[in-house]
């Protein structure tokens, strides 16, 4: 699809962001800045992105509204292809079904991007299908998936340089390959929620998979673990200290 690139007037503009359900925190210039659930900018920091993406060709999978696609390309991306087939078709995605594309439709046009959308299902990517990528963003989808490792597959596929997945993490103080596994709503009261891989775990699944190389980027310290739990505890749930986000990256 092309992108439009028309800017509303700031008025119209403000009163489109207040009647969509946000996921992404997006900066769209004059004071308005998208009220996501999500903590956007934080979630940034933690990814470990070249500064400069100057020239890169950038695949972001399950881009939902698209901050980190609009991210990509501010920092010098070449082209910047998103993909979302789960939150982008009807019905609507997530808990209590506020996932849609109108998000990332609206910033697209407010941001005058070129970002492009691609509707394929993610089992269909493939070189073949959507050529290769210097950069592969999968972040927050793989623990979403029931059987995450033919979407590994496939996301691995399409690498050229560097795949960065971002997860929620369970085991976070083994050392061996391991995964937690959800039945239920166990996390978040959330049933889309299925895994809790390791760093370890995701070092081999990636080295198996032919990159060369595997940084951990980022695993949540264990005191902001705790202090997480501690809170989570007083409102009834479990201690479970070995969970939190993890950051890693495959490089070919
Ligand atoms: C927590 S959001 C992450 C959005 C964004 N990538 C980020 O990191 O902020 C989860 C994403 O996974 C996608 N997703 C969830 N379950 C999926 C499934 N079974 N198949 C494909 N995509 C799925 C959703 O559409 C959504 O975009």
């Amino acid at each position: 699809m092309t992108p439009a690139t028309e800017r509303p007037a700031r008025q119209e503009l403000r009163k489109a962001v207040d009647r969509i359900h946000w996921f992404h925190r997006i900066d769209l210039g004059d004071g308005i800045v998208t009220p996501g659930d999500d903590e956007s900018p934080r979630k940034l920091e933690s990814l470990g992105l070249p500064a400069s993406l100057s020239g890169k060709t950038v695949l972001d999978v399950g881009a939902w509204d698209g901050f980190f696609s609009f991210e990509s390309e501010r920092r010098g991306a070449s082209r910047v292809v998103a993909v979302d087939p789960e939150c982008w078709r009807p019905p609507d995605w997530g808990p209590g079904g506020f996932g849609s594309r109108a998000g990332f439709d609206l910033a697209r046009r407010a941001l005058g991007s070129e970002v492009e959308d691609v509707d394929i299902d993610l089992l269909d990517i493939g070189p073949e299908s959507l050529g290769r990528f210097d950069v592969v963003l999968f972040l927050g989808v793989f623990y979403h998936l029931p059987d995450p490792w033919p979407y590994l597959d496939r996301v691995a596929s399409v690498t050229a340089e560097r795949l960065v997945i971002e997860t929620h993490a369970d085991f976070l103080d083994v050392r061996r390959p391991a995964m937690a596994y959800y039945p239920g709503t166990e996390i978040d009261g959330d049933d889309s929620n299925w895994w809790g891989p390791n760093a370890a775990l995701l070092r081999a699944a990636l080295l198996e998979r032919g990159f060369s190389r595997v940084e951990v980027v980022h695993q949540e310290r264990y005191g902001y673990r705790l202090a997480r739990a501690a809170r989570g505890r007083l409102r009834g749930g479990g201690l479970r200290t070995q969970q939190g986000r993890l950051v890693v990256h495959g490089i070919r």
